[in-house]
């Protein structure tokens, strides 16, 4: 991670926001490579999930609506993580990621150890036991550790846990709840009449609007309303750099369904289309595996819900929840707003609700996968045959933030730049290319390599004096052809959709 991080930084990624005023911790600016690779995975999904798909219209909702909105769908009293303040540090936790176990030898507590989540969060807490019993010299046989999180701590058990932050007990409050919604005044009063939240979902958008949809859309059931945008979470603990952050984009699809249609095979059916979709775009399958959430943990209108996950550096993690919903969110907005959500089926001469299936997917989160899985280095051999290191990103050429570098060989040609820069200018039309024309050839390659642009064209005094043709080289296989500037367009039409 530390050295995608660096990547990202050095080649205009992703930066820190405000970061001359020293960082705010949760949120992230996306520069010049990094705002075009988010396009692109942005219009991918539009393309693919809209455009191509009669079934579904895509709308653009408001991030402030009416806080009543938020009151329906339950955030208002549910949206909450479970905190846990160290009086002395002022660390903030989030009680299920603090993970805590009983220091037992010889069968008796003799104290407890603490650690943050992670891939070794057992062997953490093993190891810290050791610690403290070697410390304390306690004699005779210590037990394996039971891990449990600060959710599952009993009130006697909490003044013995110690900080994470200090390593000794008495500082960590009981678990609180705490709301993650961000709440802003909406005019120039700010008392309680006036509270909004900034949306922390954009889902919200489309169950609001249900009606207006159908009232205007011409569409009928099965159909999704969708849209991409910016949602806000007040994370206790933001991490992994931009995988759990307090502001990030949202691409959330409603799929409405009859009340009595197949839900579980329209869910298997949007299970399959989000994995299919992932790999459209260059993540690898292997790196896919998916999480059913238990029956017993599943909110009590929730049918079903199954998650994507990625393999992160940092783990296995979600990427993609795809959620059978039942008819919750529309009833609720029905009960709340008082406008009737039902619409009139044809078939039957009944009105009805209809039911939803949520395929919801951060496009931060899409991002990062895609650097993570496309990030190599590699030992390679350069003109002279001697080996260096060249570290390539190997992005799907439909999201790459680059697709075509335009290399005239020499920059002391007229003729040979003139033609370099027509084709330049051609292509600029329809894609995102790059023109460069300083520095040697390899290196010209090796920077292009580095932020994942698939393909390099050099034009070189053959183009200019022979047939027009000009070399074609491949990030991947570093191959280099001859190629007519209409293959080159019928390549990029193929690939680049
Ligand atoms: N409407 C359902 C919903 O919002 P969610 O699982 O809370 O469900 C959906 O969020 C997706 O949004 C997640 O699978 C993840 O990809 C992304 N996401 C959620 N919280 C995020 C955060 N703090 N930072 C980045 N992405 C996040």
């Amino acid at each position: 991670m530390e050295t995608l991080v660096a990547l990202c930084k050095r080649r205009g990624f992703i930066f820190q926001s405000s970061e001359i005023y020293g960082g705010i911790n949760g949120f992230f600016d996306f520069g010049p490579l990094g705002a075009e690779l988010k396009k692109n995975i942005r219009d991918c999904w539009w393309n693919d999930m809209v455009r191509r798909r009669d079934d579904i219209v895509g709308i653009e909702t408001s991030i402030i609506m009416h806080p009543k909105v938020w009151e329906a769908s339950g955030h208002v009293a549910g949206f909450t993580d479970p905190l846990v303040d160290c009086r002395v540090s002022k660390q903030r936790y989030r009680a299920d990621q603090l993970f805590f176990a009983a220091v037992v030898v010889d069968g008796k507590t003799v104290g407890y150890v603490s650690a943050l989540e992670s891939e070794r969060t057992v062997e953490a807490l093993q190891e810290a036991a050791e610690v403290f019993k070697r410390k304390k010299a306690v004699q005779g046989k210590l037990e394996a550790v039971q891990a449990r999180d600060m959710t599952e701590a009993r009130p006697d058990e909490i003044a013995l846990i110690p900080s994470p932050a200090t390593g000794e007990p008495g500082s960590l409050t009981p678990p609180r709840s705490f709301n993650m919604m961000f709440q802003t005044n909406v005019g120039a009063m700010t008392d309680a009449a006036s509270v909004a939240y900034l949306r922390p979902e954009t889902a919200q958008g489309m169950f609001a609007d249900f009606k207006s949809v159908v009232d205007t859309g011409r569409v009928k059931l099965p159909f999704g309303i969708a849209q991409i945008g910016k949602s806000f979470r007040n994370e206790i603990t933001p991490r992994n750099f931009i995988f759990r952050s307090r502001e990030f984009e949202q691409m959330e699809m409603e799929y409405f369904i009859h009340e009595d249609a197949d839900w579980a095979k329209c869910h298997r059916e949007w299970i399959n289309w989000c994995k299919d979709w992932l790999v459209s775009i260059g993540l690898p399958e292997s790196h896919l595996s998916e999480y059913n959430h238990p029956k017993e943990k599943l909110a009590f209108y929730s049918r079903g819900t199954t998650d994507i996950m990625f393999r992160y550096p940092f783990g296995v993690q979600e990427l993609w929840g795809i959620a059978a919903r039942g008819d919750y969110d529309l009833k609720q907005h029905e009960k709340h707003s008082g406008v009737p959500q039902a619409i009139f089926d044809e078939a039957t001469k009944k009105k009805f609700v209809p039911h939803v299936i949520e395929p919801a997917v951060g496009v931060d989160r899409i991002f990062l996968a895609a650097l993570c899985a496309g990030y190599a280095e590699e030992d390679v051999k350069d003109d002279k045959g001697n080996v260096e290191k060249r570290t390539v990103l190997r992005l799907s050429p439909r999201i790459a933030p680059v697709k075509v570098a335009i290399l005239p060989l020499v920059k002391n040609k007229p003729d040979l730049v003139a033609r370099a820069e027509e084709l330049h200018s051609r292509l600029k039309r329809k894609y995102a290319v790059f023109y460069d024309e300083s520095g040697a050839i390899g290196r010209r390659y090796r920077r292009q390599d580095e932020i994942g642009t698939p393909w390099c064209v050099t034009i070189d005094f053959e183009t200019i004096e022979k047939d027009g043709s000009f070399t074609l080289r491949e990030r991947d296989s570093m191959k280099q052809r001859r190629i007519q500037e209409a293959e080159l367009f019928a390549l990029l039409e193929e690939k680049v959709y």
